[in-house]
């Protein structure tokens, strides 16, 4: 995104953390290799396959507090929250994301829906930008692919949750369905909808 490229040095190498990073797919090594990276979480579920040689995992609570010390990070993103957090584990989650990044730094939170306030800058904070993005699921972009990529990831991670919803009982009904989700995200006509707000620490 332009306001994170344009004013963090990502070129020449800035330290970065995925709070509840999951698989570990979210980074950027491959356009930005100088950079190093960090993921946490509650649970080790990074994917054994991902090479990333900068890539670094802890154990890590956001609603508590991240293993990490203040000031640390040049850029913390953390995505897909809305479904993992209650309402009064937000302010402490936010608390910690600004607490681990350096004065300067930036934060990007990704969600689904996110409806911006009118003006929520704050003494610690100010946005950068509050962006929607809508993808055509069947445009065959590369966001397309590793967006359905990312979305079969996170049912699997989330089964725990979802079985019951999704009617899985097994893990042939696993396979099937997963195979059917992809098969209608990319050939019916589905947009899926993304906001980011990205905002630098003061
Ligand atoms: C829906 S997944 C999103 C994964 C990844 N951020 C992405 O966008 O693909 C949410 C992740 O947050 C992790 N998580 C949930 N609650 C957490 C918490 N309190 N502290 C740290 N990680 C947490 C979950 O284990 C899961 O890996």
């Amino acid at each position: 995104m332009p306001s994170v490229t344009e004013t963090l040095d990502l070129e020449g190498g800035i330290t970065i953390l995925d709070v509840g990073c999951s698989s570990g797919a979210w980074n950027m090594a491959s356009e930005y290799p100088n950079c190093i990276y960090h993921g946490c979480d509650i649970v080790d579920v990074t994917y054994k396959n991902v090479d990333v040689k900068q890539f670094t995992f802890s154990l890590g609570n956001v609603t508590n507090r991240l293993p990490y010390e203040d000031n640390t990070f040049d850029f913390v993103h953390m995505r897909l929250f809305v479904t993992c957090l209650r309402k009064d584990e937000w302010p402490t989650a936010i608390s910690e994301v600004i607490r681990v990044t350096k004065p300067g730094g930036m934060i990007q939170l990704g969600e689904f829906d996110l409806q911006p306030q009118n003006d929520s800058s704050s003494l610690y904070y100010r946005i950068l930008s509050f962006k929607d993005v809508t993808c055509d699921m069947s445009s065959d972009t590369y966001t397309v692919k590793m967006f359905i990529w990312d979305n079969l990831e996170v049912i699997k991670s989330m089964r725990r949750v979802l079985d019951s919803m999704l009617g899985i009982h097994n893990q042939k009904d696993l396979i099937s369905f997963l195979k059917e989700y992809k098969h209608d995200l990319e050939t019916k006509e589905s947009v899926v909808g993304f906001a980011a707000v990205t905002v630098q620490k003061l």
